[in-house]
């Protein structure tokens, strides 16, 4: 998505240890206009896709997909908490999410009521780096029986390994900006 690209390359910072920053437009302050024309490219790229609900992540992926899902006759959004709690009770699908940068171990819940065998979902977020939360959400859609039509990723880290695992686990992605590398503090982008 060439608007987004050359946004990264206008706004983004690369910071130590291959972080991008782009709290500017995207994950702190948003641009809901380039979040609208974001939720647009989506739907162009998942369109015939059926989708009944969007599934994403607190709190970066919660504006990107209230705003994309406009774009997809206005499904609900569900997104799933994440809580260091071992305290579940019997009515949530979990899901177990290793972060490698907060060296933590968290459950990732959503309310087994919001999604079943009918829903046929897109999940939606900001980032893909090592995939592991991207992992844990479709799991959880697998768990309530739905329909898996895809990720779609606002910027995608290649270099990070996780949109492989994501592909290897049969689940289609749809990565809007793709960074090949972050090295020299300069944005490479896949081609
Ligand atoms: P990791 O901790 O194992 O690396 O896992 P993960 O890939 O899930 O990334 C951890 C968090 O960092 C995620 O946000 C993810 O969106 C964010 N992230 C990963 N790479 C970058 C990056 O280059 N730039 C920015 N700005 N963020 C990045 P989170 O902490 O799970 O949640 P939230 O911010 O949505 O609340
Ligand atoms: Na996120
Ligand atoms: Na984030």
């Amino acid at each position: 998505m060439e608007l987004l690209k050359q946004r990264i390359l206008r706004d983004g910072q690369v910071k130590e240890g291959g972080v991008l920053k782009v709290d500017s437009f995207l994950n702190h302050q948003m641009d809901v206009t380039l979040l609208n024309e974001i939720g647009r490219e989506f739907r162009r790229r998942f369109d015939g896709a059926a989708i009944t609900k969007i599934v994403t992540i607190e709190a970066s992926g919660i504006g990107i997909a209230a705003i994309a899902a406009q774009h997809f006759g206005s499904v609900p959004v569900i997104f799933a908490k994440k809580t260091r709690s071992r305290n579940l009770d019997g009515a949530l699908y979990t899901a177990k999410v290793h972060s490698f940068t907060k060296d933590i171990t968290y459950d990732v819940q959503l309310s087994k009521k919001f999604l079943g065998p009918q829903d046929t979902v897109l999940i939606l977020d900001d980032f893909l780096a090592r995939g592991q939360a991207l992992l844990g959400l479709i799991d959880i859609v697998r768990q309530a029986g739905a329909q898996c039509a895809g990720c779609g990723i606002v910027i995608e880290k290649q270099q990070q390994g996780g949109g492989a695992l994501v592909r290897a686990a049969g689940v289609r992605l749809e990565s809007l900006a793709v960074i090949a590398s972050l090295e020299n503090g300069t944005v490479t982008f896949a081609q």
